[in-house]
């Protein structure tokens, strides 16, 4: 099951995928606690380090119960990059790994040059990359898509291994197709064959199923957790147990995702104080019930009124679920 990136051990094949807005340190540190083998925090900007930003710094909160832990840099430019990472490292944060975001495809960060508009060409991302590698202090990973608009995965793993990276993360979907559409898992199907770096999988993971299917396809170390764990902390349990050939129950209990979801709110609180910790909880809190048949009712209360916590503790601890 356990594989290395660089020097690091990661003992389980299940990582918790990176997605801003949701997978603060109380998240990672919640979701550690059900097996992960990796956590990735938000993405960084690489001027929000430089900067000192204090929306950028409130990012980079951990004690190390998340570990072991990447960082995430985003960034438009080689020069930039290295500023942060720089930064960064004068912070004196506990961190294993250093992670660059060659995959987000939203507009505000391509017009920036960051994120998935890297995978466009080989030359700068090979230079780019091979100065992070020569400045980090940690294992580099990349998490990448398959391209831009056409797929050039292949190539660009091909690139990140020669410029000295560990470990390579694929959202199989190229920047056009964004977060919908299925991905394309036979695009990397050959992969283990091309490169000698541990890699992993990541798009439409949201069942076990899901998972298995992926890793037999692409023979993937690892699988990346994104949407699918959203309120749904089990979901990591039961991906090691699959992997491990131990069996698993995927029957969601309410009382359980109650006290899953007060125990990761007070933290979130504790984290972020209790405006920001509610606006995470107005899009989170509603998925720890996704499953549970009968609860629309509270979803929408939830969504609707959250601004304290005891709101939200009351809304739970008042809703009567019909057993
Ligand atoms: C709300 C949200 C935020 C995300 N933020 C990031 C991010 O900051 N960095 C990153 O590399 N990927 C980010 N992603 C992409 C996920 O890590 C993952 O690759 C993608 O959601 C595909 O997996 P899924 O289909 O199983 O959700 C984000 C995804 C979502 C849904």
């Amino acid at each position: 099951m356990s594989f290395k990136i660089g020097n690091i051990e990661i003992k389980s094949k299940v990582i918790l995928a990176p997605m801003a807005g949701i997978t603060s340190f109380s998240y990672r540190k919640f979701m550690n606690k059900f097996g992960c083998g990796l956590t990735y925090s938000e993405m960084i900007s690489d001027c929000g380090l430089m900067y000192k930003n204090q929306s950028t710094l409130e990012l980079l909160q951990s004690d190390g119960s998340d570990r072991p832990l990447a960082i995430q840099l985003f960034g438009g430019s080689k020069e930039t990059l290295l500023k942060g990472l720089q930064e960064l490292n004068s912070l004196g944060i506990e961190y294993d790994i250093l992670d660059l975001n060659l995959a987000c495809p939203v507009n505000k960060v391509v017009k920036g040059n960051g994120g998935s508009t890297w995978l466009k060409n080989q030359n700068l991302l090979f230079d780019m990359v091979s100065a992070i590698v020569k400045a980090s202090t940690r294992p580099v990973s990349c998490k990448i898509r398959l391209g831009w608009d056409k797929i050039n995965v292949l190539e660009t793993c091909k690139t990140l291994e020669r410029a000295g990276v560990s470990f390579i993360a694929i959202h199989c979907r190229t920047r056009t197709q964004g977060y919908t559409g299925k991905p394309d898992y036979e695009a990397i199907k050959d992969l283990k064959d091309i490169i000698k770096i541990p890699f992993g999988v990541s798009g439409n993971i949201f069942s076990v199923e899901d998972a298995l299917n992926a890793v037999k396809i692409t023979k993937a170390d690892a699988v990346l957790v994104a949407r699918g764990g959203i309120g749904n902390p089990e979901f990591i349990t039961n991906l090691n147990k699959a992997f491990t050939g131990e069996k698993y129950n995927e029957i969601v209990d309410f009382d359980r995702q109650i006290s899953y979801l007060k125990e990761y709110s007070r933290d979130l609180v504790k984290e972020r104080g209790e405006k920001k910790a509610c606006q995470y909880l107005r899009g989170i809190a509603p998925k720890f019930f996704n499953s549970i048949s009968g609860t629309k009712e509270l979803k929408n209360q939830i969504t609707s009124s959250l601004v304290l916590l005891d709101q939200l503790f009351k809304i739970i601890d008042n809703f009567k679920i019909n057993k």
